[in-house]
């Protein structure tokens, strides 16, 4: 059975503890007449999910919410309508046939799946860590599912997915194969997701669910994000609030089409099955292989979107992005400044302003490879990965040597999955492009995705990857990928298996992304897909970080990044400061040191006074900013959805250091703002920072001591009032 947990911060989890282990204790309870139900408890710090194993061995799921306090609520068994991963074709509830977690066609036709429970087991991998493995078969075939949860108990997150595997006589057709669709019970439903497109990525709209079926999808194949995030909210009983209120995050870790469907059926029981899109994509399933769907993360808390989101950051800090601890250097990008129109000396010139204003790393973007097909423009070059030696006659070591010798490290762009048709690659290899047959190519961006269900595919694409991150000097990798499948044909799979394309395909990125991650440790790796196309959890364990957009115009990021940040840590969201929208630099900065802070201006062409704004706030924010921002807490204050600015601050995870941020959108009379997550009792040092083109006088309470308390009840005045004005303060406990 479930783990029992080794430490407890709070007084109110040691109580929900002893409730749990009252639960554990006693673990079955009186089913439906007189058959036993085994429970089984998956559960964290603050939430359970409760299972049943009943007499026939069917898992039904009995709670999904706080760790319940008592047993009573599961004398009675459910019935069937309440199975945990229903399956399809064989009869179902009592008064309702809900969506299918897994639909298959078995070797011999049947098109009916029975699921019954052999075995289960639960076995500590750490002090933090729980596996929980349910093992079902189906009892007319040698076909087994096994439910998998990993519990992470301290940052209040499971982990849910599932393996399929047969050893029937010939291959087994996989229709639908959640990872998982759990039940959830409340009055009502709020469910609030990330939508946007190129340029508006993560942008927050909530609404109640009403009786049906309501689903986020992706249909991208090789990215999952750009219309929709593969995560969502959903909050029970009410709408959802930023530090109150019960609800669930989930987010998919799928880097390819999704689909989250929230069906809430007529009982007022919402079930939500997620995982891979099913469209397009059934998959033949050959004996003995084992089919591991992504996982699904799920995060309860009664405390509002606030908690949920800084569980899905402590777990991301410590398990689901690389490096979670490390500072995010401060990147100097040259896209919005140079495009691909540029030369060695030109690049030279913007390393030395990169040492002027401290920046860490210069990442070096599109347009530096190609020869035959020089990429001086987005229709030639892609797919070969040489230098072109007109731009860059030394080579790539050379200009990282030259980085060096100023003090910055050198980083360089990749999108190893995709070719131009204008390319030796293309000439070549005209069959490693994905297309159909009869049918005239569909060129995105001048570019075709490449086959990676191809071996050989697969290898050049790591031929790219690792021969690239091998010159010396190169650090940090940006990876993009800047178009997503409308024609998913291989030439490779047989006509029988070609659904089966797009999960090949996102599985062999994860093995190439895998041995990127395993073979350059210490080289830092940014996810980009044509903007803020790629921002999963599948993709983020081989990544430090994400680019949420193409668009940093900084009014846009704050609302941005406020979508991102419900799942995703700020060291994981790429920030740089620009000059797009023409904004103030000041709010450009400022903007930018509430993620993991970049500029990516040309430096050459900068006033003085501006080139020392920058190394200011570069300055600033490493010395003073950049630990509190990455490893801290984040509460968000004030909506810029709702109010005209957005407000947010970070606290350390000790609670002596926080840094407030605020971001005047439109014009209003200055009111204070009120701080959350400080300790009450403490007394902070209170300074506004970064003032150099500050409009308007330092508030009065810059410079004074004064205590959580009053910081969180009465707030603290900042003297924006006026659009695009901000302001930055910092907070040092005693
Ligand atoms: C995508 C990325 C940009 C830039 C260009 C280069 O659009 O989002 O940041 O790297 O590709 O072509």
């Amino acid at each position: 059975m479930t783990r029992i947990p080794f430490q407890l911060t709070h007084a109110a989890a040691r109580h929900r503890l002893a409730a749990l282990v009252l639960l554990l204790a006693s673990s079955v309870v009186s089913g439906r007449g007189t058959e036993p139900t085994r429970l089984i408890t998956i559960a964290t710090a603050h939430a359970a999910l409760v299972l049943s194993n009943n007499a026939a061995g069917r898992i039904l799921e009995l709670h999904f919410g706080a760790v319940p306090a008592d047993l009573s609520a599961f004398k009675k068994a459910p019935g069937r309508e309440r199975e945990f991963y229903p399956q399809y074709g064989d009869g179902f509830g009592e008064n309702f046939v809900p969506d299918p977690a897994l639909q298959v066609t078995h070797s011999d036709g049947n098109t009916s799946t029975d699921l019954l429970c052999r075995g289960q087991r639960t076995q500590p991998l750490d002090a933090d860590i729980s596996l929980t493995r349910l093992e079902l078969k189906d009892p007319a075939y040698p076909f087994f599912v096994t439910l998998c949860f990993k519990t992470y108990f301290n940052e209040d997150v499971i982990e849910a997915w599932t393996e399929i595997r047969h050893e029937e006589a010939g291959e087994v057709v996989l229709h639908r194969y959640a990872s998982c669709a759990p039940l959830l019970t409340a009055k009502a439903y709020w469910l609030t997701q990330f939508h946007g497109d190129y340029r508006h990525e993560a942008t927050l709209a909530e609404e109640k669910l009403a009786p049906g079926t309501k689903v986020l999808d992706s249909r991208l194949g090789v990215r999952a994000a750009r219309y929709c995030l593969p995560s969502c909210l959903i909050s029970l009983d009410q709408p959802a609030d930023e530090e109150s209120g019960e609800m669930l995050g989930a987010s998919l870790e799928w880097s390819g089409s999704f689909a989250l469907a929230f069906e809430l059926d007529p009982e007022n029981r919402l079930r939500a099955t997620c995982g891979i899109n099913p469209l397009g994509e059934e998959y033949h399933l050959k004996p003995g292989v084992v089919f591991k769907t992504p996982a699904v993360l799920w995060s309860w808390s009664d405390h509002g979107k606030g908690q949920v989101s800084r569980n899905f950051h402590r777990w991301a800090l410590r398990y689901g992005v690389r490096d979670g601890q490390k500072p995010r250097p401060v990147l100097c990008n040259n896209w919005e400044a140079t495009d691909m129109d540029f030369d060695e000396h030109l690049i030279a010139s913007l390393f030395d302003g990169a040492q002027e204003i401290g920046a860490d790393t210069f990442l070096l973007d599109d347009g530096w490879f190609g020869n035959a097909h020089p990429r001086n423009h987005d229709n030639a070059g892609l797919g070969d990965w040489q230098v072109n030696t007109n731009k860059l006659p030394h080579g790539l070591t050379y200009l990282a040597g030259e980085a060096r010798r100023r003090g910055v490290n050198f980083g360089i762009w990749l999108e190893p999955e995709m070719v131009n048709p204008a390319s030796d690659l293309f000439t070549q290899h005209p069959d490693w492009a994905m297309h159909q047959p009869h049918r005239r190519a569909d060129l995105s961006r001048n570019q075709l995705d490449l086959d990676l269900s191809r071996p050989a595919v697969r290898e050049f694409a790591w031929g790219a990857v690792s021969n690239t991150l091998a010159t010396p000097g190169v650090s940090y990798v940006k990876w993009d990928a800047n178009r997503f499948v409308t024609q998913p044909g291989s030439t490779y799979l047989p006509a029988s298996a070609q659904s089966d394309l797009l999960v090949d395909y996102n599985f062999a990125l994860y093995d190439v992304m895998a041995r990127m991650a395993e073979r350059f440790p210490d080289v830092m790796a940014m996810a980009c897909s044509g903007g803020g196309g790629r921002v999963d959890y599948g993709a983020l364990k081989f990544f430090h970080s994400f680019w949420p957009s193409d668009n940093t115009d900084p009014r846009d990021r704050v609302k941005i990044q406020w979508g991102y940040s419900h799942f995703f840590p700020a060291a994981s969201m790429a920030a740089h400061a620009t000059k797009m929208g023409g904004r103030p630099m000041k709010f450009a900065l400022d903007v930018a040191m509430s993620g993991a802070f970049g500029v990516d201006m040309d430096l050459r062409k900068l006033a003085s006074d501006e080139r020392s704004s920058l190394a200011a706030g570069i300055a600033l924010y490493k010395n003073e900013v950049r630990e509190v921002v990455e490893q801290g807490d984040l509460y968000r204050l004030e909506s810029p959805y709702e109010k005209p600015r957005a407000a947010l601050d970070f606290v350390s995870p000790d609670r002596a250091r926080a840094v407030l941020f605020v971001y005047q959108l439109t014009n209003a009379p200055a009111t204070p703002v009120k701080l959350c997550g400080l300790d009450p009792q403490r007394k902070y040092r209170v300074r506004e920072v970064n003032l150099a083109g500050a409009t308007g006088a330092s508030p009065a309470a810059s410079g004074k001591m004064i205590d959580g308390a009053t910081l969180m009840c009465d707030g603290l005045q900042p003297s924006c009032h006026a659009e695009f004005d901000s302001a930055v303060f910092v907070l040092a406990g005693e």
